[in-house]
């Protein structure tokens, strides 16, 4: 029947106003065409907004109407704005015209209301409203009640019309017209789409009726408090169940609008209001918070959501999903990365239709992130659906105004292509992944040297404040942000009196044990050794900046203890350690190409904050792969940005002047060069991580041959050449999407640029691992489609390389019951296709 088919369309539309000096944004607006007519009304009508409403016989100019026209009113009618107790009836067709002073959007407003009178009867009429070409009411009757109908529309002509026909023997009335410019940058043409594959142009070609304009979790919002003339209606009798949602709000003065992004938007009042989850603060809370909104599934729609975290008390707390029509809109939204800061302005448009698998009614659905890290809330403070003209122009009906039809147009054939390019990237649940049982013996491995290193070397300070943080137990309260403090009892016992064989790593900073607190929660304890060159004044500003450090991508501090002079931290405890040995060198199961770039992605996102989030300026300078520690789910955390050095802003660009440190064969050659570190020594670090993950491979490995010593000179040579596929890791070959490969090495490739300059930011490295995640994930689907209707049609399906896993809701693999008791057991490498590797490389060396 349907045809599954799912696109989002996501872009954010950032106005880029450029105005020197004074900030761009403003919450006052001056339509250039401001046409406001009371029709059927003997006099001007003022609306308690303050809006005149001019009377049809001050505006004759703007109607056209051969025949007799009717003009009703009463005194008093059970209508919320007196612009509705006349109104002007037409037997015949009527047109209005509207001289444009500017073109570009515009809202129409229609209001209608049956007026009682004797000569006719209004709640029969019938008729059609077309503006210039385009449909915007289709053989309408109002009804007993009241109606405000409106419209956006990009004028492009010095003209606008409005029609209205009365079907044979009917009559056709109005009571109110608006024709009022809004702001160019309310919807844009084209999003600065996160995912590429989705991207939407052409928005500003199309006409919107609004369909719902609900301010979330508040009261209704009447249109005087609205600059642009909205409304904004109540939420909850679209919340399902109603329970599952609880209002919060803030006073509005506290919303701010990051830079470009105009009030204009939607009102401080729409973000200061918002619902959460009902009872996010039961433990573990797993359910959505649904709103249901009927919608004609013939049409597209605009679905914009409005954001702004007023529940979190620390910034990169809260992360939650979003989804629409059923299908995953945005996975982990992090509201502090994107908005820049609590109570912070952000919003997202997605375009929907029933050919993308979405029904009525529309669900929008916002539930908890099922992952450990941060608070498991979610929250939405206004959500706007716009219904889009079809394809003969029309917004109601499929009759176009020159009579043509839209056709059969519901889940047609062409939309099949459509679902394999644009189906992927939700992350549907029928995604087959490799999967393995976890390995449990890492902690034996004692392979976690690196992130034992001294997380301060003591050449330079790198905070200036050197406030002590006071003296023991009980001065520093977790209210003020440094973490909880232990006590070195606590530690002992956690670490059965640092019992040799609870240690995980050894480094020149001291040890590393893996420890029990709290009736088993595990965490990392990293003991400072006493000889260590590191003072406890120095210490004691690290914890200070560590834990400011909050971010799903980064390990974090969870205390401390500085008694006796100890310098103990206690981080979370990443049960599948570091990533390094899930590549190669350990035997553990080999990781299928979506979740490396999903752990790339993790990783990118880390340092990403590191450069830019709300701590900003922090180069991690030791980027590896030792360094990205994989939690129980797999997911990637960057560890050891206690190595880091906060970028001082010099002539512009940040770096800092400093002896070299880091890793050979992760080392940026511009940094050792000139002895200068910037943010980009860290991306060409992470371009080496991206080849180790492709290559299985270490960054060096001294016994091979000469040339190929160094991974990232010897995989650039082969990316040159196009011919990457033959030194990748071969377990790969049956599972890998040469398209997501090819995404993947150019991404690596720019990153190891040879001059900083050069090479992208990491949120634009970021922007292309999505990228090539979305092409696995297409392939993976269509694969699986594949399989399914090799299996429907009686074919003897593909035998998976693999034992195939369900995808849980966050898209991460799962293991299905029969699996999670095996063995573990390695990926058995793919002999021919190794050995064909081999002798390429033969062939090269002997050329
Ligand atoms: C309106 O459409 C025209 C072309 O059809 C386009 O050039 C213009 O940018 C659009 N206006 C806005 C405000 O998007
Ligand atoms: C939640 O909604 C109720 C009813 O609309 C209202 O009385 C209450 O003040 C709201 N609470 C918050 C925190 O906004
Ligand atoms: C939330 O909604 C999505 C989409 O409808 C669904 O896939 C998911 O299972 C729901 N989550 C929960 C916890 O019910
Ligand atoms: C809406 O109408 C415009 C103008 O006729 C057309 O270019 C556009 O494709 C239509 N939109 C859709 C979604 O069909
Ligand atoms: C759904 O939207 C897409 C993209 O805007 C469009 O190509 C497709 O024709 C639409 N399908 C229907 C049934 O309108
Ligand atoms: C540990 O467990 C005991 C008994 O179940 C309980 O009384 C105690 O509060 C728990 N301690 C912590 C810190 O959770």
């Amino acid at each position: 029947m349907a045809i599954l088919v799912v696109l989002f369309s996501v872009f954010i539309v950032v106005p880029s106003v450029s105005s020197a000096g004074a900030p761009a944004k403003s919450d006052s607006f001056t339509p250039p065409d401001n046409y406001l007519l009371d029709c059927g009304s003997p006099q001007q009508t003022t609306l308690p907004d303050k809006r005149v409403f001019l009377s049809d016989q001050n505006s004759k100019e703007h109607i056209n109407y051969e025949g007799k026209d009717l003009q009703v009113s009463v005194d008093k009618a059970d209508v919320p704005l007196p612009i509705y107790r006349s109104a002007k009836v037409f037997s015949s067709e009527a047109t209005y015209t509207f001289g444009m002073n500017k073109a570009g959007w515009h809202w129409i407003r229609l209001h209608f209301f049956p007026v009682p009178t004797n000569d006719a009867n209004l709640q029969q009429s019938k008729f059609t409203v077309v503006s210039d070409s385009l449909v915007l009411l289709h053989e309408f009757s109002v009804g007993s009640g009241w109606v405000m109908k409106e419209y956006l529309v990009n004028v492009t002509n010095k003209q606008l019309s409005i029609k209205f026909t009365p079907v044979k023997d009917s009559t056709a009335f109005i009571n109110a017209i608006e024709v009022v410019s809004a702001p160019d940058m309310l919807i844009s043409d084209v999003g600065n789409s996160l995912v590429p594959v989705a991207q939407t142009s052409g928005l500003s070609q199309n006409s919107y009726q609004t369909i719902y304009r609900l301010n979330v979790g508040g009261p209704k919002i009447e249109s005087q408090s609205d600059t642009l003339g909205r409304t904004w209606s109540e939420d909850i009798k679209y919340l399902k169940p109603e329970n599952a949602g609880k209002n919060v709000s803030v006073e509005p003065k506290v919303i701010i609008y990051p830079d470009r992004n105009s009030p204009l938007i939607a009102p401080a009042s729409v973000y200061a209001s918002a619902m959460e989850m009902g009872d996010s603060n039961t433990v573990g809370p797993n359910f959505n918070v649904t709103w249901s909104l009927d919608v004609d599934t013939s049409f597209t729609y605009l679905v914009r959501l409005h954001f702004a975290d007023i529940v979190s008390k620390s910034l990169n707390d809260l992360y939650f999903n979003v989804y629409v029509g059923g299908k995953k809109a945005i996975s982990g939204l992090d509201l502090s990365t994107v908005a820049g800061d609590l109570a912070s302005a952000y919003y997202k448009d997605f375009v929907v239709n029933s050919s993308m698998g979405v029904n009525s009614p529309l669900k929008v659905q916002i539930g908890p992130m099922n992952e450990a890290a941060g608070t498991k809330n979610a929250l939405l403070n206004g959500l706007e659906v716009f219904k889009i003209n079809n394809s003969v122009n029309s917004l109601d009906g499929e009759f176009g105004a020159d009579g043509k039809t839209a056709g059969p147009s519901r889940g047609s054939v062409a939309a099949v292509g459509f679902a394999m390019m644009f189906g992927a990237f939700v992350g549907l649940g029928a995604m087959a992944v490799k999967w393995q049982k976890r390995p449990q013996d890492w902690q034996k491995s004692k392979s976690f040297s690196s992130w034992l290193l001294p997380i301060h070397a003591g050449d330079t300070s790198f905070m200036s404040s050197k406030t002590s943080l006071g003296s023991r137990k009980g001065a520093y309260s977790s209210t003020m942000g440094l973490g909880r403090f232990f006590s070195f009892a606590e530690l002992q016992e956690a670490t059965k009196n640092w019992d040799a064989s609870a240690i995980v790593g050894v480094g020149g900073f001291g040890n590393v044990y893996l420890g029990e607190i709290d009736n088993g929660t595990k965490v990392a304890i990293k003991r400072g050794n006493p000889q260590s060159e590191q003072g406890i004044n120095e210490f004691q500003t690290e914890i200070q900046m560590l834990s400011k450090l909050r971010h799903r991508h980064l390990v974090s501090l969870i205390g401390y203890c500085d008694e006796n002079d100890e310098m103990i931290l206690v981080y979370e405890y990443m049960s599948n350690g570091p990533l390094r040995d899930h590549l190669y060198g350990k035997n553990l199961p080999t990781l299928p190409w979506k979740q490396r770039l999903e752990i790339c992605i993790g990783a990118a996102r880390g340092l990403h904050y590191l450069h830019t989030g709300s701590a900003q300026g922090i180069i991690h300078r030791d980027v590896k792969t030792t360094n990205i520690l994989l939690d129980d789910n797999f997911v990637a955390k960057m560890a050891d940005f206690g190595l880091s050095k906060d970028g001082s802003n010099v002539e512009g660009q940040a770096y800092v002047s400093t002896a070299v440190k880091g890793s050979f064969g992760y080392l940026d050659p511009e940094y050792f060069r000139k002895q200068q570190l910037t943010d980009k020594s860290d991306v060409y670090s992470f371009g080496v991580v991206l080849l180790e993950v492709l290559c299985a491979r270490a960054a060096i490995n001294p016994a091979l041959p000469r040339e190929q010593v160094n991974l990232a000179e010897w995989a650039l040579q082969w990316k040159r050449k196009d011919l990457l596929d033959k030194i990748m890791d071969p377990t790969l070959v049956e599972d890998i999407n040469l398209e997501s490969m090819k995404k993947f090495a150019e991404a690596a490739e720019k990153c190891l640029g040879e001059y900083g300059v050069d090479r992208p930011t990491m949120g634009d490295v970021l922007w292309n691992l999505e990228h090539a995640l979305q092409l696995q994930e297409a392939s993976l689907k269509a694969k699986s489609e594949e399989e399914n209707n090799a299996v429907a049609s009686g074919a003897s399906p593909a035998v998976p390389s693999a034992p195939a896993a369900t995808t849980s809701l966050d898209n991460r693999p799962v293991p299905s019951p029969q699996q999670t008791n095996k063995p573990a057991q390695v990926d058995p490498i793919d002999e021919h296709s190794g050995t064909a590797v081999f002798k390429q490389f033969a062939e090269l060396n002997g050329r």
